[in-house]
């Protein structure tokens, strides 16, 4: 066995960190909008108010709205068989809570759609990638308020309708599951507490208050949001396929002592299985539940009516993001690691990248195996994985990445394994396949992409495209169906 035929081989953007024209056409705030740039020791600062000649990545991002079609060539020219992409939703609600959409915005996404579908290639759309309008962030705390559920389903509905002929694949929210954890405040659900939201000067983002009573009701409210979401599209035509996204990192306990399994368990339990248990079965865990209300939380924010929409707006398929695993111990003093959403405990048999992500291609196939053994005849789709690294523009202009062949390479090899053994995998879609924004340091240097951009995060370069070494591998890898992996 080895990959379907129809397999969906492809690449991964978000419009915060690509689309750049921040204000163009009509388009809103967005609370991306709002991050300065950091790096792997500084954090990104938010600021409630724009600050005058400060630079901002997704501003510009790398010019995509601008570009996309010379993209989608070169996205063509690898053979692309699908692109994830999301739609900003300030460009299609400004304000969130605008009487009409956007035409401008909706026009936008129809020519990148049309785009793709000239080329035959899937798209696959995230209705929020950390791009909550930030008039909402601002007048209704984003997901705290229940109105905003309605601005959502509002806003999805409008773009069910408008691209049914387009868009089959959706997806939700992204990384849902990030607002299980204070990270997740600000970019996930939108919170910010009034004293950050009146400072007069720029917050890191690690140092936002959070209420994780609101952070976790604001959570609840974005699962009803992509449930009623989820009918909406069901009604509009039965043959959309939606997707909940959950980012997945496997924790394996640090030591086989009882303790550490247990709550190496709990930790599975609480980040991955949540959310993805709440989205693909439509309940809440009930050990989650009890550890919620164990540690404070008050669950009435879920009521009867909730209950019956999650299980009715269950999705359609698993989408998930894999970079890496961790470890987690219960001893205080094991040595500590940075990583995606969250670091853990560092494992003493992986290499980690310059950024601190454990490198653990196995951790994907130990993935694919425990969801599809959790939510049996769900299928699966990879929607971000790559390597973030720096590149080096050689004097002749060539771009060596062999880590990045090698490290797409041990996870396509996991991916195989993991279908033989059972697994049912419709799609690969590695992260930025051109450079974009790093979403978690605000970066240009940390680079993910097949084709290198002439972007740099003191804000000179010419926004030039240009292939790296894998971009022709990935070509091969596509046009023999991952069979030709050297
Ligand atoms: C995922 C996000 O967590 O990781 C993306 O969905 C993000 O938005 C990606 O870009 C890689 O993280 P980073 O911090 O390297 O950009």
């Amino acid at each position: 066995m080895s990959f379907r035929k129809d397999f969906l081989w492809g690449g991964a953007l978000a419009a915060n960190q690509c689309e750049g024209a921040y204000l163009e056409d009509g388009k809103g705030l967005s609370i991306a909008d709002m991050m300065l740039g950091g790096n792997v020791d500084t954090p990104r600062m938010f600021c409630p108010q724009l600050q005058k000649d400060a630079f901002y990545p997704s501003h510009e991002g790398i010019d995509f709205y601008h570009r996309y079609k010379e993209d989608i060539a070169l996205f063509a020219e690898m053979g692309f068989k699908s692109l994830r992409i999301s739609i900003n939703w300030a460009r299609i609600y400004p304000n969130g809570d605008d009487e009409e959409p956007s035409e401008a915005g909706l026009a936008f996404y129809d020519h990148v759609f049309d785009e793709c579908l000239h080329y035959g290639i899937e798209p696959v759309v995230t209705l929020c990638h950390y791009e909550i309008p930030w008039e909402i962030a601002k007048r209704y705390s984003g997901f705290y308020e229940r109105k905003t559920i309605d601005l959502f389903v509002r806003y999805a509905k409008t773009c069910f309708e408008r691209y049914q002929h387009k868009v089959r694949y959706w997806i939700t929210f992204n990384e849902i599951n990030g607002a299980t954890l204070p990270v997740g405040r600000y970019n996930g659900v939108g919170l910010i507490e009034k004293e950050d939201l009146e400072s007069t000067h720029p917050i890191p983002k690690n140092q936002l208050k959070d209420v994780p009573q609101k952070r976790w009701q604001a959570l609840h409210h974005e699962f009803v949001a992509s449930a009623l979401a989820v009918m909406e599209a069901h009604k509009i035509d039965p043959a959309i396929k939606v997707g909940c996204m959950i980012c997945h990192i496997p924790w394996y306990p640090l030591t086989p002592s009882p303790q550490d399994e247990l709550i190496a368990q709990e930790k599975n339990l609480m980040f991955n299985d949540l959310c993805g248990d709440v989205q693909v079965k439509g309940i809440y865990n009930p050990l989650a539940l009890a550890k919620l209300k164990n540690d404070g939380i008050d669950i009435s924010f879920i009521t009867k009516e909730d209950e019956a929409i999650l299980k009715q707006g269950r999705v359609d398929m698993y989408t998930f993001s894999y970079y890496m695993s961790n470890c987690i111990s219960s001893d205080p003093h094991a040595a500590k690691i940075k990583g995606n959403l969250s670091g853990g405990t560092k494992n003493p048999y992986l290499e980690a990248t310059d950024w601190g992500w454990q490198t653990d291609p196995l951790g994907l196939k130990w993935t694919l195996k425990k969801l599809t053994s959790r939510y049996p005849g769900v299928p699966l789709m990879v929607v971000e994985n790559g390597l973030g690294a720096k590149d080096v523009v050689e004097s002749d202009g060539s771009i060596h990445d062999p880590y990045r062949i090698d490290y797409l390479r041990q996870h396509i090899m996991a991916m195989k394994e993991a279908i033989d053994e059972g697994v049912d995998l419709i799609g690969y879609l590695p992260w930025g396949p051109i450079d974009i924004v790093s979403m978690g340091t605000g970066e240009f240097y940390k680079r993910y992409g097949f084709i290198y951009v002439d972007r740099h995060d003191d804000g000179t370069g010419d926004f030039s495209r240009r292939k790296k070494d894998s971009f022709d591998w990935y070509k091969k890898v596509i046009a023999t169906n991952g069979e030709d992996l050297d």
